[in-house]
């Protein structure tokens, strides 16, 4: 069944609050709800509806008498009063059976909850959508030590503890969280002086791998007072650890609950990259409080409202924390890794779609990194001072409000003059705009030449343009900046704009800081791009150029069988000599495209992506890096040596990644003698599993895995680690053996979401081990999704996104990815899911 965002009717009852006691029981929890409704006028006439899936209801009552619904499997109707009138009910759940992980259920005996988008009508029956508003007072009852719900707790005893949230808020954020856990304390003071208690909650033994998640709560908090001028405003604020997750993380009010790998950090057990990512979702789920539970969305087609805006406030924050540069790099190339892929295939939607028959299908890298792209967007055409300036606005106008696209857009337009109705398009057009330019020079004046088209796209055959801050800066001949970084402001299909009075014709650096999320066609000379890598004062287009010439060479030869590019790498090699640069920007210069971003330009310039040929290349251009820089390269780990102790910061966090650059063209060089040092004396993470996956990719990595286990197999999120570099850092021909062998290991369980996306999702992941010529990569990934789509529907709609490419490929290729999505959908009793995106991938 389909929705569409024009159908949209309010709700025909307000609640004015909402009383649950929930009887925890594994197997027959109950849940007794007593409901405060008031008809509104304003809304059309409509039958009293409430939703409710899987419950088994025991008793409801209107006004204190006992009514019979009509129950579907959707939920209930019933007739109700004209006035205001008190609903009760009681249902029965059993949260141990529970494998979907949405709703109430358990994880290693733990009761949690997930509610978003429509969980919560798997807990009582109630009208679940963000529209629908209202206070809640939970009683939770149960033998279990601790028992949580979001607000403050207002009163408890033997047996029994009781939650109210003073703030209204939708079923969506609603949380239950009960067990046997050990919490790791903290304090805040808000700027206006109100102290807040903070906790986070996890199982007994992972108590020591809370600290950095608490300060990064801090500093989060404080960073968004500072910022946004936003306060926390309740009493406590709990974070709890789950080690049974389909997602990230959840805002639910006051109580915020994280998949255990999103927020248990020690330096022993976690990489750099996993603190950075730890810090960066604290941060988030801690400020969807305002933009998300203070200001919430209409309905679930503004999910972008909440989603883009506090991914664009948590870029901000990391930016802030560590290097704006090296954030700003990292989130291009992700942009570029998940949303491009998907903006560019079948699965392509708007910002804000327009449709959907399964809304947790829509939690895309569209609705969240393409929608915070818009965002920066935004401020950038405005401006940072009038940016804040609508934000406060924002705020204040919306507050408590289940607001749209619309209120935000109008926000933008009061709070700065703008007409922005064009720019709205960015939310309305799916698809990537691919941006072209031609440039003249004569007399002094310098015409760059735009144009943009944004190709078809499922359901869209024809765009308009759309509004693109194009950030550009001129440099002279001599590598002097003689225009700084200005934003030209394109809206139409073909624009120019000219520069005057320039004494040379100057080298143009476009795009600066990836001010728009296109892509950009531009077939300038390798000379003109070897000039930016060396002079270029945006720090992004130095990477872009040499990522640049990298996609060129690497097409070159893919395609044509050519050497590698030695000009670039002369240039390359002067960028990672100079120690007055960054570590972490070196050790992303030197990191290079991904072997699926050489499938994707590929596609983009129109040729069939080969993964064999992808691969052969790939390794060749690593072998000539190393034997070209065999000189530099022991210099460059004896500066990236860190001797002080272990901090999971930018800087030391730079150090390690040049290491581990470095280390990874070593172990071409000498089979694996320094990653095997360097696993002998790892005492942190980042230097033990960088050197594993050196070991893993040379071959020689028998023993070390078995170390590694040895050491490590009690620890569950380290466990995923090991499953996952296995089948990452391998070669393609071993990539779905290992996988099928790792499937069939006693510690593989594959309920859980972690560790199944660690074996799987490794593999999808693996280009050219899933690309595999014969088919076997993608029927061992089909296998696993049919076996889990009977548990877990969520997560498995969810990793058939690995299809989205398969038009891309060749025909043989084509034929088997369509033969298991075709498998995939011909399952009986296949979820509403899996069954939505199957047949959007084949369409
Ligand atoms: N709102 C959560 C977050 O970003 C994500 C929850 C997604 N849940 C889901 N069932 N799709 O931060
Ligand atoms: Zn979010």
């Amino acid at each position: 069944q389909t929705i569409h965002l024009a159908d949209y009717t309010p709700f025909g009852w307000t609640v004015r609050d909402v009383h649950l006691t929930v009887k925890l029981s594994p197997r027959a929890t109950r849940v007794v709800a007593r409901i405060h409704f008031a008809p509104r006028g304003d809304a059309p006439a409509q039958d009293f509806f409430l939703h409710g899936e899987e419950l088994t209801l025991l008793r409801a009552a209107i006004d204190g008498a006992e009514v019979t619904p009509e129950i579907t499997p959707q939920g209930l109707t019933c007739p109700v009063p004209d006035g205001p009138f008190l609903w009760e009910s009681e249902v029965e759940i059993a949260p141990a059976d529970n494998t979907a992980l949405e709703g109430l259920y358990m994880s290693n005996g733990m009761y949690c909850t997930q509610c978003e988008a429509e969980g919560f009508r798997k807990i009582t029956y109630y009208p679940d959508r963000p529209d629908v508003m209202a206070t809640f007072t939970v009683r939770i009852e149960g033998d279990e030590p601790v028992k949580l719900s979001n607000g403050n707790p207002a009163d408890s005893g033997a047996g029994w503890a009781e939650w109210h949230d003073p703030w209204p808020k939708p079923a969506y954020l609603f949380a239950l969280v009960a067990g046997d856990l050990r919490n790791h304390p903290g304090s805040f003071t808000t700027k206006s002086g109100k102290e807040v208690e903070l906790n986070i909650w996890v199982r007994p033994g992972d108590e020591g791998k809370c600290a950095f998640g608490m300060e990064a709560l801090k500093k989060s908090m404080t960073w968004d007072e500072e910022v946004y001028g936003r306060e926390y405003d309740l009493d406590i604020f709990n974070v709890v650890a789950v080690d049974d997750f389909n997602m990230g993380a959840m805002e639910n009010k006051g109580l915020n609950i994280f998949n255990s790998s999103c927020v248990l950090a020690s330096p022993e057990t976690s990489t750099d990259a996993n603190f950075e990512r730890i810090e960066a979702i604290i941060a988030h789920e801690y400020f969807h409080n305002w933009t998300g539970n203070r200001i919430t969305c209409r309905d679930w087609f503004q999910l972008c409202l909440k989603e883009g805006l506090t991914v664009y406030r948590d870029s901000q924050f990391t930016s802030d924390m560590r290097s704006a540069e090296v954030k700003r790099i990292s989130d291009v190339i992700a942009l570029r890794a998940r949303q491009f892929p998907e903006d560019q295939g079948p699965l392509a939607h708007p910002v804000r779609p327009e449709s959907f028959q399964e809304i947790n299908n829509f939690y895309t890298a569209t609705v969240y990194e393409k929608g915070a792209e818009v965002i920066g967007m935004l401020k950038r055409l405005v401006g940072d001072e009038e940016y804040y300036k609508a934000l406060d606005l924002y705020f204040e106008r919306h507050d408590g409000d289940a607001a749209t696209i619309e209120d935000w857009i109008r926000v933008f337009e009061d709070a700065t003059g703008r007409d922005l109705s064009q720019f709205k398009r960015w939310y309305s057009q799916a698809g990537t705009p691919r941006l072209s330019v031609s440039e003249d020079f004569s007399e002094g004046t310098y015409t760059l030449t735009f144009r943009q088209t944004t190709p078809p796209t499922p359901g869209q055959p024809d765009k308009a343009p759309q509004v693109l801050p194009i950030a550009v800066g001129l440099l002279n001949p001599n590598g002097h900046e003689v225009v700084p970084t200005t934003v030209l402001e394109m809206t139409e299909a073909e624009q120019s704009f000219t520069f005057e009075g320039l004494s040379a014709k100057p080298v143009p650096s476009i795009l600066r800081g990836f001010s728009a999320p296109v892509v950009l066609e531009r077939d300038s000379a390798p000379e003109e791009r070897a000039f930016l890598l060396a002079h270029d004062t945006d720090a992004f287009n130095r990477w872009e150029s040499s990522r640049d010439l990298a996609r060129d060479c690497l097409v070159a030869m893919v395609t044509e069988g050519a050497a590698p590019d030695t000009a670039w790498l002369d240039g390359l090699e002067r960028v990672i000599r100079d120690d007055t640069l960054d570590p972490a920007f070196r050790a992303l210069m030197m990191g290079g495209p991904t072997q699926s971003e050489t499938a994707q330009v590929l596609h983009e310039r129109g040729h069939v992506p080969d993964p064999d040929a992808i691969w052969d290349a790939h390794e060749s251009l690593r072998q000539a890096m190393a034997e070209r820089w065999q000189d530099l390269l022991p210099a460059l780990a004896e500066e990236a040596r860190v001797t002080e102790a272990y901090r999971p910061d930018a800087a030391q966090s730079g150090k390690r990644a040049l290491g581990s650059a470095v280390l990874a063209l070593q172990t071409r060089l000498d089979g694996g003698k320094a990653a095997e040092a360097q696993f002998a004396s790892a005492d942190n993470m980042t230097l033990q599993l960088s050197a594993l996956a050196c070991l893993v990719q040379a071959g020689r990595d028998e023993a070390a895995l078995r170390a590694f286990h040895d050491q490590w197999q009690d620890d569950r999120l380290v466990m995923d680690k090991w499953f996952a570099l296995q089948i990452a850092a391998t070669t393609p021909d071993k990539a779905p053996e290992r996988t099928a062998a790792l499937t069939e290991h006693p510690a593989f369980d594959w309920t859980n979401p972690n560790r199944f996306r660690s074996v799987l999702g490794a593999l999808a992941m693996h280009h050219t081990g899933f690309h595999a010529k014969d088919g076997r990569g993608y029927k061992l990934l089909a296998d696993w999704l049919i076996k889990l789509d009977a548990k877990n529907p969520q997560t498995t709609a969810r990793m058939c996104s690995a299809f989205q490419t398969w038009k891309r490929y060749d025909a043989d290729r084509q034929a088997l990815m369509k033969a298991q999505l075709e498998r995939i959908a011909a399952r009986p009793g296949l979820s509403p899911d899996t069954g939505e995106m199957v047949s959007r991938l084949l369409s």
